[in-house]
């Protein structure tokens, strides 16, 4: 199946700001991607401290990175932000203390 040029560069950013999160903000975890004849579906699930405010967190320019992450380009606040834009179907579940979980889902036909 030949994807297009702008699929794959909406399924890299999800993709990129999502495990750059991971890294940042929780011990460990996966990304998943599922390409099925409609959609690509990106699963990134993350053992981690969890997010307590969604809603706060997915604001642009809400961020509480710290200055090492700050020194290495991130904490703009603006990844799950971009994660929303460039996703068709965008679903957070998480857990303070056990993890996350973000569902992208892109539709390709
Ligand atoms: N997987 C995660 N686990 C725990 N907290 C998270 C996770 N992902 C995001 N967060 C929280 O949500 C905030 C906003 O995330 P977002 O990706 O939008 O911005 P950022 O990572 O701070 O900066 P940027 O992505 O622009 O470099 C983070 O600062 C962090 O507090
Ligand atoms: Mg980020």
């Amino acid at each position: 199946m030949r994807l297009s040029n702008e699929i794959v560069r909406r399924a890299s950013v999800v993709t990129y700001e999502a495990e750059i999160n991971i890294c940042s903000y929780a011990e460990r975890g996966k990304i998943l991607l599922r390409v099925t004849p409609k959609f690509l579906i990106i699963d990134a699930i993350d053992e981690g401290q969890g997010i307590p405010d969604i809603e706060l967190a997915m604001k642009e320019g809400y961020s509480t990175a710290t200055d090492k992450i700050r020194q290495m380009g991130f904490g703009a606040g603006m990844g799950l932000a971009n994660i929303k834009n460039f996703s068709d179907t965008f679903r957070i579940i998480s857990e303070v203390g056990k993890g996350t979980h973000l569902k992208m889902i892109i539709r390709i036909n």
